[in-house]
């Protein structure tokens, strides 16, 4: 019974263009952005849709870190972090997260998943009666978290600061309260107005919780996120970012006050009950941000390359969704086996690899490519891109701009 429940609902999936196939996509360390395909006689791709937007993944520094601590204290932690698993490179770590985002701590999680949905689910239920006010469009992490907090919570509508003002402006001002939102959302590539969603909270005496996952190593002095390029970061009470986008590895981390931060250390489940991160994660993870912190190369060409990308796609008259603004440019399907078959067709045909994303990562209907460009992909891998896109939605009947439609993009 209880199989055929569950073939019943995976079947469900597979009719409606949502079940998930993985490539087995081996990436080539020294290569970045070259891949290849095991199941396809090894044969070569370009990545289109990496999350290591930087290819710090692949960088020597780090991964010299990462040698070196698996040669100094093994592979792995043995254990939580209050059990034995506090090795001393966590500590240099979270001092370097702090002195980062301007905050007196930070604290490390496995992922940054975890540290969203941990550290939200503890401060929403440690605050007595409090009222969680979230964009629309915040992540999975983010909703995880608040659902299971199990309090008061009110979602305003995605970007809309007179919302949220409306939202907070209906509750006492003695009530605790938090805002969630994120810098960059990934799906879109668009923008969260920061200055203002501060503002507001501020002044209705709220907590402020930004997650700058998309952001950090990218924007703002020293790589610091989008609050920091923005001066507002004394504005922001606790920032959560990633180790697994830009920093090329894995883990996720809270930076603010030492008490909340404290607070949270001591009495966070998702926090305390897990094994801590492997030395050489830790190691490879501090050598990533302070390479990044010192210099600007990676970040320049990223934004360069986007640039370049942004126009030649253009000229193809490939629409980039008209919301992004950053290193995320999403490109509009609007069907889920049509994205799924010119996947297909990208890989097989051109040698490139973009990941459908369909739903419930977007909304049904909003089916898309979403593609970064990294500081190692040539331009001649940008021109192929956007000539290989091109091809494809022709093949399958989808809709191509004018040039002159979309200059103004650019
Ligand atoms: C906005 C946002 N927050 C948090 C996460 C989770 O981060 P991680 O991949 O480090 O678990 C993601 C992952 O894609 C994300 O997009």
């Amino acid at each position: 019974m209880y199989q055929a429940i569950l073939q019943e609902q995976l079947e469900a999936l597979r009719l409606s263009g949502q079940y998930r196939h993985f490539t087995t996509l081996n990436r080539v360390c020294g290569r970045y952005p070259m891949a290849r395909l095991p199941e396809k006689n090894d044969s070569e791709v370009v990545v289109w849709c990496s999350n290591d937007y930087l290819g710090m993944s692949q960088h020597p520094s780090v991964r010299a870190a990462m040698h070196e601590a698996v040669d100094q204290y093994g592979a792995g932690a043995g254990g939580s972090r209050n059990i034995g698993g506090t090795h001393q490179l966590f500590d240099r770590l979270e001092t370097a997260l702090a002195d980062w985002h301007d905050k007196e701590a930070a604290l490390v999680f496995p992922t940054g998943f975890g540290s969203n949905d941990a550290t939200l689910q503890c401060l929403l239920r440690a605050l007595p009666d409090c009222v969680v006010f979230s964009d629309a469009l915040n992540h999975a992490s983010i909703i995880n978290g608040i659902r299971a907090a199990g309090g008061e919570r009110q979602v305003f509508r995605h970007n809309d600061v007179e919302h949220l003002r409306q939202l907070l402006a209906s509750y006492p001002l003695e009530r605790p309260k938090v805002v969630v939102f994120e810098s960059i959302y990934s799906m879109d590539g668009d923008r969260a107005p920061i200055v203002e969603i501060v503002k507001v909270a501020k002044q209705y005496n709220a907590l402020t919780y930004l997650d700058e996952v998309h952001a950090v190593g990218m924007y703002g002095p020293r790589g610091a996120g989008l609050a920091a390029e923005l001066g507002v970061l004394d504005q922001v009470d606790i920032v959560q970012g990633t180790m697994a986008k830009a920093i090329g590895i894995i883990g996720g981390y809270i930076a603010s006050t030492s008490t909340l931060v404290d607070a949270i250390r001591s009495l966070c489940t998702g926090f305390i009950f897990t094994t801590a991160l492997p030395p050489a994660v830790v190691g490879g993870c501090l050598a990533s941000i302070e390479h990044l912190k010192y210099h600007e190369g990676e970040r320049q060409a990223l934004h360069d390359k986007t640039r370049q990308l942004r126009d030649c796609l253009a000229r193809a008259g490939i629409e980039v969704m008209p919301g992004s603004t950053t290193h995320v440019l999403p490109i509009l399907v609007g069907d889920g086996h049509l994205c799924k078959l010119a996947a297909e067709r990208l890989l097989n045909v051109h040698g490139v690899y973009l990941q459908p994303i369909n739903a419930p990562s977007v909304p049904v209907g909003s089916e898309r490519f979403r593609v970064n460009v990294t500081p190692n992909h040539s331009l001649q891998q940008i021109e192929h891109l956007a000539s290989a896109i091109q091809e494809t939605f022709r093949h399958f009947d989808l809709p191509l701009a004018e040039y002159s439609l979309l200059r103004g993009v650019a």
